[in-house]
């Protein structure tokens, strides 16, 4: 296959649904793709949890599935792109993300907020639900979880802004319905928030047929090949494969079209010994059986690397746990600034503050300044803002979160407790100043302000400077020594 991106960001994911186990349809149609193009973008994979609750509600079985889910397609991912290392390193999974998006949050709330810009017409177009309605149940038995899917879906792409979203043919109308809206939320908020994705989805895979050689390759249909069921199984399902329903005889000549088994050959067999095979066949001088022991012996072969990662998946959970919580901090990093901008553009602001802006006003009253709130902060991050000639951009340290109010002198946290950190910028570079000045020291912080929107994040506060004398260069009052955290005012 073809790789035709390189450095976008892409996202994907798939639903633990059915089984939650993978097929070679889901393959062809699906995984593949997510691994070709993690050779060389930015790759963002989810087991896509919440969407299985519109249809599986039984807490064993849902657990079950995000299960197998997770350790199916991290084999795949592991078995082609690299193997398990000593000590568990991934190596040529750099590129990738892989959470489980209940784990994230904002995918929920996302969607809450894009319900309001979504028209119900969009939705009652979408197939998932039009397909129930054709099958005659009725509009009682459809929660709306199902109907709602779609809204989902798009937030589950439009937090993380990806170029691309690799799908199967079957979800495309669901990537078009992400483009409807992230339009109408842009527009209607006059701002361009959200990145429109495009589908991608590779002609020759867009959909695979089952074994039965007449429907799609689905786990509903009970017409796949499976990945990692046993070798008994996988048998099983290559030999009952439909072939050719018009030859008996191994000497009768067969047809090529239409046989699955071919069909399947041709994405994962050897060439040169598939058109032996091929021109055997149309000649009546290989038998059925003969074919499909190839096909099973090929994907066997093909499987391998993928099979011998889930057996060590399987014997190191906290490995995969900890893929996990790796992915999913990765992810809510993304996520948490989107609904920065999401939330800015919306008007739903932090509340934690008081209406004062010295910077735009210049002054401010008596009662207004009485109310400002000063605390010793530790500088941890200092850089220069890309993009800006004018602002550093610091992150702050205030010591342990939700400490008490009263005269408490924060005394640095460091008993594992959360830490309260915030970003907070200063636009001094004009005056040469440079993030050296600021790391690891301690300054004091104005930490009760409205966040101000810095190009693209929010600055969650103010360092505290006096102007000099010469050309008004600010000086900034250092604050070594007190404790990080502490409330001056
Ligand atoms: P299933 O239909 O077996 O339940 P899912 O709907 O969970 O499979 O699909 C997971 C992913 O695999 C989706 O991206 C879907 O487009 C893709 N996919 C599923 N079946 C096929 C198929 N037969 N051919 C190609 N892609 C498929
Ligand atoms: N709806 C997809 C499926 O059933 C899974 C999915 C959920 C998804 N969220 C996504 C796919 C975001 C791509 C992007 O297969």
């Amino acid at each position: 296959m073809k790789n035709i991106f390189n450095g976008k960001r892409l996202l994907s994911g798939i639903t633990p649904s059915g089984d939650g186990s993978l097929h070679i349809g889901n393959y062809l149609g699906a995984v593949r793709q997510f691994i070709e193009l993690a050779k060389t973008n930015e790759t963002y994979l989810m087991v896509a949890d919440l969407h299985a609750l519109t249809t599986i509600q039984d807490k064993k079985q849902l657990s079950h599935n995000i299960e197998t889910l997770v350790l199916n397609e991290l084999s795949l991912l592991i078995g082609e792109l690299g193997g398990l290392g000593k000590l568990g390193r991934l190596g040529g999974m750099e590129n990738v993300t892989f959470f489980r998006q209940s784990d994230v949050a904002e995918h929920t709330e996302l969607q809450s907020i894009l319900n309001n810009v979504t028209p119900l017409g969009l939705i009652k177009r979408a197939h998932a639900y039009k397909d129930k309605l054709e099958k005659n149940i009725l509009e009682e038995d459809i929660n709306l979880g199902l109907f709602n899917y779609p809204v989902l879906m798009a937030a589950d792409i439009l937090l993380y802004k990806p170029d691309f979203v690799p799908v199967g043919k079957d979800q495309k109308q669901h990537v078009e319905i992400t483009r409807d809206i992230a339009e109408r939320f842009n527009k209607i908020y006059k701002k361009n928030v959200f990145k429109l994705p495009e589908p991608y989805i590779p002609e020759e895979v867009a959909a695979i047929l089952g074994t039965d050689g007449k429907r799609k390759m689905s786990k509903s249909l009970g017409n796949v090949i499976s990945i990692f069921e046993d070798e008994e199984i996988i048998k099983k399902q290559v030999m009952s494969t439909y072939t050719d329903p018009m030859r008996i005889h191994a000497t009768d000549p067969g047809h090529i079209e239409g046989n699955m088994v071919f069909t399947y050959l041709d994405f994962f067999g050897q060439e040169t010994k598939n058109n032996e095979l091929k021109e055997a066949y149309k000649k009546g001088q290989v038998a059925d059986i003969e074919v499909k022991n190839y096909l099973y012996e090929t994907l066997l072969k093909f499987f391998a690397p993928a099979r011998n990662s889930y057996q060590e998946l399987v014997k190191n959970p906290s490995m995969v746990q900890k893929i996990l919580r790796d992915g999913a901090e990765k992810a809510r990093v993304v996520a948490t600034q989107t609904m920065i901008q999401v939330r800015d553009a919306i008007g739903l602001i932090n509340s934690y503050s008081v209406a004062i802006n010295f910077q735009t006003e210049g002054n401010i009253s008596i009662d207004d300044f009485a109310r400002v709130e000063i605390q010793v902060g530790r500088v941890i991050e200092a850089k220069n803002k890309e993009g800006s000639e004018k602002l550093i951009r610091l992150v702050v340290d205030f010591g342990r979160k939700n400490k008490g109010d009263q005269g408490d002198q924060g005394d640095g946290g460091d008993k594992g407790e959360e830490k309260e950190i915030r970003i907070i910028f200063t636009g001094v570079r004009g005056f040469g100043y440079t993030p050296e000045d600021f790391l690891n020291k301690q300054f004091f912080f104005i930490t009760n302000l409205a966040p101000r929107k810095m190009m693209d994040e929010e600055s969650q506060g103010m360092i505290l400077a006096v102007d000099s004398e010469k050309d008004k260069k600010p000086l900034f009052v250092s604050a070594e020594g007190m404790p990080v955290g502490a409330k001056i005012r």
